[in-house]
């Protein structure tokens, strides 16, 4: 109940234009979000956080309008309201859910030395340790949440930082959805949970935590099953992102023998 008032709350005009003059927690290729205590701002890339915008917002030039509610209860970081610029018909502002943890896997750029893919795999190693400690029912929930996304027109972006972890609650959260329908199957989900390192050294505990953490996953699919057929799909990716060959056999072995329920 409590958490239904709070997202009913709207930030004033004034509150938002103090978030947006704070840095950016996240820049990507879509949108930077900001932090809004409760909620995050999500800004397109193309809009300017400028003194136009500003003078836009405060005079109420900016539609507010309501998201329609797809996902319930559930969070995916999704916007409960928008502001509209009706001359353009396109949004300028999203106000949406906040989602609290952290990302399970990061974007391994090149140019990589060896020094890098060393730190990369340091780093990777500490959130599987998190991530593999979690209790299959983190894990049937990320399940639930894949299977709630085939019957809606919105789909997982299964890149770098999409996933968090609140080791606290112990819940996963997809973040970042795109608004196309595409059925995302459980080599999506290991694209989220696992960080692409290229060319990384042997490494029995690396290999370890992912066997541990494929298992997990395969273990949650399987007892929640699947709604759709299409999500038994190989993901060809994700056999590259997996390293040691035990999880990238797990995997190999039991994507085709989950049950569509
Ligand atoms: N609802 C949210 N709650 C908490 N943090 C968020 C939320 N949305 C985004 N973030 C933070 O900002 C980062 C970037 O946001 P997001 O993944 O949504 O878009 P993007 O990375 O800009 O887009 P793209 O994936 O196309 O590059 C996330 O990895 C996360 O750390
Ligand atoms: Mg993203």
């Amino acid at each position: 109940m409590l958490c239904v008032i709070i997202y009913l709350m709207k930030l004033t005009n004034l509150e938002i234009l103090t978030y947006l003059s704070q840095k950016p927690i996240g820049k990507g290729t879509e949108a930077i979000t900001y932090n809004a205590d409760k909620y995050v701002l999500r800004m397109p890339i193309h809009i300017k956080n400028n003194a136009q915008f500003k003078k836009n917002l405060m005079n109420n030039v900016y539609k507010y309008k309501k998201a329609q509610n797809v996902h319930g209860r559930k969070n995916f970081g999704q916007a409960i309201y928008n502001f509209i610029d009706e001359s353009k018909s396109q949004i300028v502002l999203s106000v949406c859910k906040k989602v609290t943890g952290f990302q399970t896997n990061d974007l391994v750029e090149p140019p990589l030395t060896k020094r890098k893919i060393t730190a990369a795999q340091q780093n990777a190693i500490k959130k599987m340790k998190i991530i593999a400690s979690m209790p299959i029912k983190s894990f049937e929930r990320l399940i639930e949440d894949l299977n709630h996304l085939t019957h809606t027109d919105f789909t997982i972006d299964p890149s770098e930082g999409n996933l968090l972890l609140n080791p606290e609650s112990k819940k996963f959260y997809i973040i970042d959805l795109r608004p196309v329908k595409k059925i995302r199957n459980i080599g999506d989900l290991i694209l989220l949970l696992l960080t692409d390192i290229p060319d990384i050294p042997d490494n029995s505990e690396y290999y370890d935590l992912e066997l541990k953490i494929i298992t997990k996953l395969i273990h949650a699919a399987k007892s929640c099953g699947l709604t759709h057929p299409e999500q038994l799909k190989l993901k060809p990716r994700a056999l590259e992102v997996i390293k040691s060959p035990q999880a990238r056999n797990m995997y190999k072995n039991n994507y085709r023998n989950i049950k569509i329920i």
